[in-house]
């Protein structure tokens, strides 16, 4: 008999796995009812599109030394945010980046919206970086939705679905398991299992909490998913 999937067995792996990362807070303050910088995780959320944790770690430092309030990049002249942001490569962000701190500025008085509708007005912001922004910021039971979730979600559920087409049926199941309790922490700790150990090749399904719940584990599955429709 397999398990049901229980958000709560991922939170215990997370508190003692949780990566470390310069716009995190430690699961332990979280508890204590610390909250990050929805600047910051902001920031780092659109430079995580496309480049790597590794890559990204000493360029949200200089951005946050250089400017670390939304207001002090909103003033910040394009010329130099393009500087700092050379190197990092999709200069469309960059742009965006600019575009979205003035809108923050200008409409919001300096404050980020604080739920995931409002966050989605803000120009550059699509639905994962309002989701996440939601979820680890201000702690919303927003859902959030990156490659790493649709994998681990496609394991679990042992969906043969090819991607694109999956997509739908991986978000409806990342959606179910969405807790109430720490939604942040969560989203955090299911991006850092697809990273971690539910990764693309050979998953290191001896350390995951999930293995008892997973039906790709059971079906012998796991390194064939998420399949990809022919291009
Ligand atoms: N990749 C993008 N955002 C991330 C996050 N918040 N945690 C881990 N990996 C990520």
């Amino acid at each position: 008999m397999r398990d049901i999937a229980e958000p709560e067995a991922l939170l215990v792996w997370y508190d003692r796995h949780a990566r470390a990362m310069p716009w995190r807070v430690s699961p332990a303050a979280r508890k204590a009812g610390v909250l990050p910088d929805p600047y910051r995780i902001w920031l780092s959320e659109v430079m995580l599109q496309q480049t790597t944790v590794a890559a990204v770690k000493s360029y949200f430092e200089a951005f946050t030394a250089r400017w670390p309030t939304v207001r002090d990049l909103a003033a910040a002249p394009d010329v130099d945010v393009m500087a700092a942001w050379a190197g990092l490569g999709y200069y469309a962000r960059a742009r965006n980046l600019l575009k979205c701190a003035r809108a923050v500025v200008a409409d919001h008085g300096g404050v980020f919206p604080d739920s995931y509708s409002g966050l989605l007005t803000l120009p550059g912001v699509g639905p994962y970086t309002a989701a996440a922004i939601a979820a680890i910021a201000y702690d919303e039971p927003a859902t959030v939705v990156d490659g790493n979730v649709e994998r681990v979600m496609a394991r679990l559920h042992d969906e043969h679905t090819p991607l694109p087409q999956a997509k739908p049926i991986l978000t409806r199941h990342a959606e179910a398991l969405t807790p109430a309790q720490r939604p942040g922490d969560y989203a955090q700790a299911v991006m850092d299992l697809g990273a971690t150990i539910c990764t693309p090749k050979r998953p290191a399904c001896g350390l995951c909490p999930w293995r008892g719940a997973c039906a790709a584990w059971d079906a012998g599955t796991q390194a064939e998913l998420p399949k990809k429709a022919p291009k």
